[in-house]
């Protein structure tokens, strides 16, 4: 992020389904959510490499704004299958879709030759096929990059490359394994449609080798000393990959053509008839629980009014990540079934409103 201020560029943050066994995700991103929403440059929230529909429902309930599904290791009918329904989950989330088609071998932070699996590349007729019956909005191809730590410079099909972006001309391209190119590869990269570049060996090596400096220079030192300078580290080399891919001085002009991420809160206030106040209790209850994980849902706030004064004696607020999800909620099975069988007959009378948040980002300059 202070990279990206620094240098006025957009940015997507990734979090990789992959590292969650090393940071608990639900805390990771509260605190990058709080991040972009401080940040003055545009900036989406990604999940990296999921691997399920479900992971998909999670991320963007847990607050990212753009998800990646990662199912090209299956073969290609059911790369599409999988692709294409959590393309129509995110869709009711009004969230775009990252889908990888080809492969793209190797772990993130390893080195790449000891990558497990071999690189499949990416053809135009599978690309066009993938595009067009899954709908994804931006495609992750494979022309010969590897995740993790290069040895030497790999060899890219730049042609492949150019013939996809052709036949595609208005899906945005996303090379993955964006560790150790030349400064020459990233600019034929860009050169032929590559919108997102995937970047994370390196920076984790740029953290890494700062700790070992620090270690060596202070052996006997405690936490605070020996990760001293890693975040200037990153920002260093976040910099150098900013400047050198040309989104620098790019936010003010991307902010012009961006739509704001908005969420909306649903809300009902109700009374009760025909209902103890444990049911009350129940109802609520079960509504956090099942209305909790419908896709967008951001948060389920039950409530009680404080006080007497009120004619309505609880409410509900449902936040959603986005419009669309007014939509998508009120058709998904699972809420017809709590409102229809659960709620609403114990709740007449009730006032629901849906409101869009409107001061959004309007404290920054
Ligand atoms: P590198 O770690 O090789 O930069 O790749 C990152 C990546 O592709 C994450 O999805």
């Amino acid at each position: 992020m202070a990279a990206a201020e620094s240098l006025r560029a957009p940015i997507i943050l990734s979090l990789a389904e992959s590292h969650f066994e090393f940071f608990d995700f639900e805390l990771l991103i509260a605190a990058v959510e709080r991040a972009a929403e401080r940040s003055t440059v545009p900036v989406a929230i990604h999940l990296d490499h999921g691997s399920s529909l479900e992971s998909a429902v999670r991320a963007i309930n847990l607050g990212c704004t753009g998800v990646m599904v990662d199912a090209s290791s299956h073969p290609l009918d059911e790369n599409i299958a999988r692709t294409r329904e959590v393309v129509e989950m995110a869709r009711g989330c009004g969230v775009p879709v990252e889908g990888e088609l080809g492969y793209v071998p190797g772990v993130e932070g390893e080195d790449a030759a000891r990558h497990p699996g071999e690189l499949v590349y990416t053809t135009v007729e599978e690309a066009q096929r993938y595009v067009a019956e899954t709908g994804v909005d931006f495609l992750a191809v494979s022309i010969g990059t590897v995740h993790g730590r290069m040895q030497g410079e790999p060899q890219l099909d730049f042609q492949r490359l150019a013939d996809i972006d052709h036949a595609l001309s208005d899906v945005p391209l996303v090379i993955h394994g964006g560790t150790g190119l030349s400064e020459a590869q990233y600019r034929r990269l860009i050169e032929n449609g590559v919108a997102k570049i995937n970047y994370y060996t390196a920076l984790a090596d740029a953290a890494g080798q700062r700790i070992l400096a620090n270690g060596r220079e202070h052996p006997t030192a405690g936490y605070t000393t020996q990760v001293n300078g890693v975040a200037d580290a990153i920002q260093n080399e976040a910099e150098r990959c900013i400047e050198l891919w040309g989104s620098a001085d790019r936010a003010d002009k991307l902010l012009k053509k961006c739509r704001p991420w908005q969420p909306v809160e649903h809300l009902i206030v109700y009374n009760v008839q025909g209902l103890d106040e444990a049911g009350v209790t129940r109802i609520m209850a079960d509504g956090r629980r099942i209305l909790g994980t419908i896709p967008g849902v951001r948060r389920v706030f039950t409530g009680a009014a404080v006080g007497n004064e009120s004619s309505y004696r609880y409410s509900w607020l449902v936040r959603f990540c986005d419009a669309a999800v007014i939509d998508s909620y009120r058709d998904d099975p699972r809420h017809r079934d709590f409102a229809d069988n659960r709620f609403r007959p114990y709740a007449d009378g009730r006032i629901s409103i849906d409101y869009k948040q409107i001061v959004y980002g309007s404290e920054k300059s």
